[in-house]
């Protein structure tokens, strides 16, 4: 089979290591790709948001087997024009997307099917939403609708910084047309979980469990970013949770989309918080998570194109989904400076250091080939996941993984699955 992957940041480059296992694969392409997916496919310098010429691409190359990593193309729906060409594409279309792409579309789902989820309104216009806000209790959560590269997310402490986060997304549009419809959310506690899983429109299979650390700095302080690191298992995620999130979030979801008449086929990310009263959605995501695709991936051993060709087929019940029974971290290596300013262009070494050696991988996000070598050229920089017995062993892995690379401005937190030790204590 050739098989085209779009995309070119870590999660990406995760999906093309894993494809490039698959007995089934003869050529691999990636469009845009970068430096560090060059090792397993062929980079083809095309716009994930260039519909057109992708699909010229697919239908000029034969290509077999088209996936999608990021959520831009398949909110504005490029399965759609992939489809109307007759081309094979693994991803929702724009009218499943939606659940991604709307956050008011999401909740008015989870709402109208019983799916448990934070309380929420939904505001077209600011004054209303002032108004509204007077009367709550703080902190309280502010969401832009639309897609806003995971930021469009406030959490508020007070009065004041609620309307000035009001300001800020529907007056000042900090986020630009995402910011048409706010959704106001009450402020939940409790653990964060990803879990992503396969559908195929009508069946849904949840992967291992992960978790994301979102915040630029350690003990989860500073700017909210894209993904710091990631773990995976998460120990919070126990047979019960499991059970009850089957149970009443994954199936009652995809059983609603396709009551809604948008069959969800591709990969449903549901981020959830484990509350005292029991898990809840805090959102959805229509792909692969970044970076929890770089600690997923590496532990899978079913052969994955099988997985997305029965998900297209709408046979993924004829699948049983494997992991390795390990643990995987991931630590981001950044520019300083990163979600704000940084610069860039600076040489990485020590990549070879991760060639043939089992259970150690370097996924590159931000980094571009040269003539002088390999250099630095965006925020997150390299995605270095390793395995290990368990989390501990993995992260003494990651962390040890992570010093063999260096860069100028190399940042990196240092508390990529501290909860592991936590959970040790809480056992
Ligand atoms: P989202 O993009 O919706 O996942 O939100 C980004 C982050 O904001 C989440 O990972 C949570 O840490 C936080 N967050 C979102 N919604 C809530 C909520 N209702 N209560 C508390 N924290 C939230
Ligand atoms: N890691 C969160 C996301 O991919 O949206």
């Amino acid at each position: 089979m050739k098989i085209l992957i779009i995309g070119g940041g870590g999660r990406e480059h995760a999906i093309a290591y894993k494809v490039s296992q698959s007995k089934r694969v003869d050529r691999l392409y990636c469009a845009p790709g970068n430096a560090g997916i060059e090792e397993y496919a062929e980079c083809v310098d095309i716009s994930a948001m260039d519909f057109d010429k992708l699909a010229a691409f697919a239908e000029k190359e034969k290509i077999d087997l088209t996936v999608v990593g990021p959520d831009d193309p398949l909110v504005a729906g490029i399965v759609d024009v992939f489809e109307a060409k007759n081309l094979r594409i693994f991803g929702p279309r724009k009218n499943a997307a939606i659940i991604e792409g709307s956050k008011a579309f999401s909740k008015e789902l989870m709402k109208k099917y019983g799916i448990p989820t934070a309380a929420y309104e939904i505001f077209d216009s600011p004054e209303a939403a002032y108004a509204y806000l007077d009367n709550c209790k703080f902190p309280i959560v502010l969401k832009a609708d639309g897609l806003a590269l995971g930021k469009g997310v406030l959490i508020c402490g007070s009065l004041e910084e609620a309307k000035a986060g009001v300001k800020r997304i529907m007056l000042d549009r900090q986020f630009g047309s995402a910011g048409d419809r706010l959704v106001v959310e009450e402020f939940m506690t409790g653990r964060e979980v990803s879990v992503l899983a396969f559908c195929d429109g009508t069946h849904i299979t949840a992967m291992t469990s992960a978790q994301d650390h979102k915040r630029a700095k350690d003990g989860d302080k500073g700017l909210n970013t894209g993904g710091m690191g990631t773990f995976s298992p998460s120990p919070f995620y126990t047979p019960k949770v499991d059970e009850f999130c089957k149970r009443y979030i994954y199936r009652p979801t995809i059983e609603a989309m396709k009551a809604e008449g948008r069959d969800f086929t591709g990969i449903l990310f549901f981020g959830l918080m484990l509350t005292e009263s029991g898990p809840r959605v805090l959102e959805y995501n229509a792909r692969f998570g970044d970076p929890e695709a770089q600690v997923v991936l590496p532990r899978m051993k079913n052969d994955i194109v099988e997985v997305l060709e029965a998900c297209l087929d709408g046979k993924l019940e004829t699948i049983e989904l494997e992991f390795e029974d390990n643990a995987a971290v991931c630590v981001i290596l950044a520019s300083d400076g990163y979600p704000e300013q940084y610069e860039k262009g600076f040489a990485i070494e020590g990549l070879e250091k991760f060639k043939d050696k089992c259970g150690f991988y370097a996924f590159h996000a931000g980094s571009r080939k040269t003539k002088a070598g390999i250099v630095t050229s965006g925020g997150r920089v390299l995605g270095i996941t390793a395995t290990g017995r368990d989390l501990k062993e993995a992260r003494k892995n990651a962390y040890m993984a992570a010093g063999w690379v260096t860069f100028q401005n190399k940042y990196m937190r240092n508390d990529i699955g501290k909860a592991i030790d936590e959970a040790g204590k809480e056992a």
